[in-house]
């Protein structure tokens, strides 16, 4: 529809020229370009005024002139006809009109008709860009009103099918500008923003160049703007504050944190190099490394949560621009505790020595504890191994008092190990040991204690005195002066003299010396008392008792009790001369003051006028006659009777006995008594009664002995001495001791009573038994006292009857009465 519209109009513009152009006698067309062959241009024949009929005859062509033949005559109807599309712009150029001149040639006359054909020209041309793409490089840096001249474009359309304008895409940055130069129009690019290649790098923009036809024909240019990159932009941390939280044992090189900045620019612009802002400490650069090229921050030394726990420091990261730029972040590092540490122990004070009379909760040690560590790892827990009479008091945080739960001793345990133990409570815990040495110093808290309680010694009498009697010794566990002991005498009465004119002690060593000699017969035994005394401050003592026994030795000679020595030296006797064999003369009794085998006493016939006539029993001393007196026999006798005791040396004395024998002297006396039955009946029951009483006694004596024996025995066994010791409180006159001692040690079984009035003097009887004899065998039962030992015998002798046997058993009964009251 376009196209025959178009061409209608085209078939009126020739017109139009045609009857312009018949005025100046040419034949001028007008048609457009870029018709199609075989259009038709016009009727040229008639144009030409030819016959229609002429056309064919006349052989009208046409010719070119520039010899190529676009246009060709129809014959048959004598139209000029297109041959082939004529292209405007490549005949005329910019040339404008554009004529084709023609020559129409008729043959038959030859004529010649010049035609012009102008051809117009029709929007048929695209304005165009040399090449479709122009490239700007642009710094991004540049002001706005810069100008960047575009390549302007081509098109061939003349008049109003020409190029008339450039339009721009639309775009933020630039605007157009066209300015004409020598009437060709220029595009130019002009800035109107300032650019930003961050945040566009390039730009794309469509140039457009429009003609002015109908239909408006318009090309393309794009033009690329690329920006070009100028450092303006600081490398940016993606966080200005970085945190990490890491434990203290972290190993070397292990990554923490890793920091990243963003540089917007291009290339060495935004190329990063990470790195410790300058301030920086050193000391800081030595436990943290940071990679320059991946912010990555590595522990580099050792981390240690009680040097710093909080680390805080600033990065910086740098392009390689020029002017270089930078930017800067913070990190955090946080340090975590690790039981890392363990716990310490530390003594502020310690008082040792500690007395050992310290009571209960005396403070000893003052003690801290400490771990590195905080929190739980930093917990210290502190204990004190058990079995030690301390205890840990805690007091304050960490602190704790060391204080005494028992009574100390120091003689048991003079000084102390105790072992602290703390233990965190960390996981895994941590633990530390402490070991602390506390001495206990000594008080004087023991009395010295003797080696025995009591000490018996022997002693000989006649020692000579300065001689030692014996040693006593005392112990004082505790130390120092407390142990140091000082033996003294405690002052007591025996016999009424002090007994500190009897011995003396030493001191400093309890060696006990007798200050004289002693007398068996005087004193038997005495009791001293020691005393050990320490020289602790307040002193401590105790006592001990040193029985002294004085050992008899043999001092004394028998003694003759009868016949009395008084009377002279010569004792009278009579026989009569009817005596038969075994008639009893007489009966010599003497008492040895010594004792046991001292006082052993034996009779012996040392001489005598006849000596088959009498003979002298060794033990009783009895005198009787070995035969019959006989009318031969001197009426004067005269024995000598030797008595021997039996200690060692042997002390003896001698009697002499004169006997008178008489004839008639004797029958008297017999018929006497035979007369007389009644003294006699009554002496002989008498007689009977004593010797029930002696058998009873003795009786009682064997069973009392034997008892006691068995008693001893039993109660101390191994031990070589046995006691009894009574006292008789209720009794106001025999307040009396008695002590019996059995001695098994050697052959001799030595048994000796003691009695002894506290009041007024003491007194013992000794008894001694030979291993062989019986126990009936007493051989003398003798008291003893202070009084004179002679003065004794003529009491008895004068109180006693004048037969020695009874004197004997007298004295046995005395004895066992006075032993049955004590034992009942
Ligand atoms: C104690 O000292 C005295 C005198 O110095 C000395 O004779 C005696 O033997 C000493 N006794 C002991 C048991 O050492
Ligand atoms: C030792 O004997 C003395 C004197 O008899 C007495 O005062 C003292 O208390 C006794 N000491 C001891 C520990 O028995």
């Amino acid at each position: 529809m376009g196209r025959i519209s178009f061409f209608r109009r085209e078939i009126y513009c020739c017109y139009f020229i045609f009857m312009w152009n018949s005025i100046e006698a040419h034949v001028r067309y007008v048609i457009p370009e870029e018709l199609r062959g075989g259009s038709v241009v016009g009727n040229i024949a008639k144009d030409l005024g030819l016959d229609f009929s002429e056309v064919a005859v006349r052989n009208l062509r046409i010719a070119s002139e520039s010899g190529k033949q676009f246009f060709s005559v129809a014959a048959e109807s004598g139209e000029l006809i297109v041959n082939e599309r004529i292209d405007r712009e490549s005949l005329c150029g910019y040339a404008v009109p554009c004529l084709l001149p023609l020559e129409a040639v008729v043959e038959n006359p030859l004529q010649l008709h010049r035609v012009e054909i102008e051809i117009q020209d029709i929007n048929d041309n695209t304005p165009s860009f040399h090449s479709n793409q122009r490239v700007l490089n642009i710094p991004e840096s540049i002001n706005p009103g810069a100008k960047f001249l575009l390549e302007s474009a081509d098109d061939p359309d003349v008049g109003s099918n020409s190029l008339q304008a450039y339009t721009l895409g639309s775009n933020k940055y630039f605007v157009l500008n066209v300015k004409t130069q020598d009437g060709i129009k220029i595009p130019e690019l002009v800035l109107d923003k300032p650019l930003d290649r961050e945040k566009q790098a390039t730009h794309r923009l469509i140039l457009t160049a429009v003609d002015g036809g109908k239909p408006v024909r318009s090309g393309t240019c794009e033009v690329k703007v690329i920006v070009l990159d100028i450092n303006d932009n600081a490398p940016q941390f993606e966080k200005s504050f970085y945190e990490a939280n890491v434990s203290e044992n972290e190993p070397i090189g292990n990554e923490m944190v890793k920091v990243s900045a963003v540089d917007l620019d291009e290339g060495a612009n935004g190329e990063i190099e990470y790195a410790f802002a300058d301030k920086t400490s050193d000391a800081l650069k030595a436990v943290f490394l940071i990679n320059p090229t991946t912010g990555v921050i590595t522990v580099k030394g050792k981390l240690d949560f009680e040097q710093a726990n909080l680390y805080k420091f600033d990065i910086m990261a740098k392009d390689k621009g020029n002017p270089q730029m930078e930017g800067h972040c913070s990190v955090k590092i946080m340090i975590s505790d690790i039981n890392d540490n363990a716990p310490e122990i530390v003594i502020t004070s310690l008082s040792s020595p500690v007395p050992e009379n310290s009571p209960n909760n005396t403070v000893v040690a003052l003690i801290s504890t400490k771990d590195a560590d905080s929190g739980e790892n930093g917990k210290v827990n502190l204990t004190v191994a058990s079995g030690s009479p301390f205890k840990l008091i805690p007091s304050l945080s960490n602190r704790y008092t060391l204080v005494t739960t028992g009574s100390l001793d120091r003689e048991k345990y003079p000084e102390y190990q105790i072992k602290l133990n703390a233990v965190d409570s960390g996981l895994p815990t941590l633990h530390a040991e402490k070991m602390v040495k506390i001495s206990i110093s000594d008080v004087n808290d023991n009395p010295p204690v003797f080696s025995q309680k009591s000490y018996t010694v022997y002693t000989r009498e006649n020692t000579v005195h300065g001689s030692i009697l014996c040693s006593v010794s005392a112990h004082d566990p505790d130390l120092g002066q407390n142990a140091k002991i000082s033996y003294s005498i405690l002052e007591s009465k025996v016999q009424d003299v002090y007994v500190s004119s009897y011995i003396y002690i030493n001191s400093d060593n309890g060696t006990i010396f007798s200050m004289h000699s002693f007398d068996h017969e005087k004193m038997k035994v005495f009791q001293i008392k020691v005393q050990a005394k320490d020289n602790g401050s307040p002193s401590l003592s105790s006592n001990a008792t040193v029985h002294v026994f004085i050992v008899d030795q043999n001092d004394n000679a028998p003694a003759v009790i009868y016949p009395s020595a008084l009377m002279g030296s010569v004792s009278h006797q009579r026989l009569p001369r009817s005596a038969k064999a075994g008639y009893l003369v007489t009966k010599v009794t003497a008492v040895d003051a010594d004792s046991g085998h001292n006082a052993w006493i034996s009779y012996r016939l040392a001489e005598a006028t006849d000596a088959s006539l009498f003979t002298v029993s060794l033990h009783t001393g009895e005198v009787r006659t070995k035969r019959s007196v006989s009318e031969q026999d001197d009426s004067s006798q005269r024995l000598l009777i030797e008595i021997q005791d039996n200690g060692e040396p042997v002390q003896s004395t001698t009697v002499t006995l004169d006997i008178l024998i008489e004839d008639a002297f004797h029958e008297p006396i017999s018929d006497f008594r035979h007369k007389n039955p009644e003294p006699d009946q009554k002496s002989s029951k008498i007689t009977l009664y004593l010797m029930i009483s002696l058998a009873s006694v003795s009786f009682l004596c064997l069973v009392t002995f034997f008892v006691l024996l068995i008693k001893c025995a039993r109660s101390s066994r191994g031990s070589s001495t046995c006691c009894i010791r009574r006292s008789d409180g209720e009794s106001k006159n025999h307040n009396r001791n008695l002590q019996i001692q059995l001695n098994t040690d050697g052959p001799i079984k030595y048994v000796e009573v003691l009695g002894g009035d506290m009041m007024s003097q003491s007194q013992s009887f000794g008894s001694y038994l030979s291993p062989m004899s019986e126990f009936s065998d007493f051989t003398l039962v003798k008291p003893s006292s202070t009084t004179d030992f002679t003065n004794t015998l003529s009491v008895l002798d004068a109180s006693l009857p004048d037969s020695t046997w009874t004197f004997e058993s007298q004295q046995v009964s005395i004895y066992f009465n006075l032993y049955l009251s004590k034992m009942c």
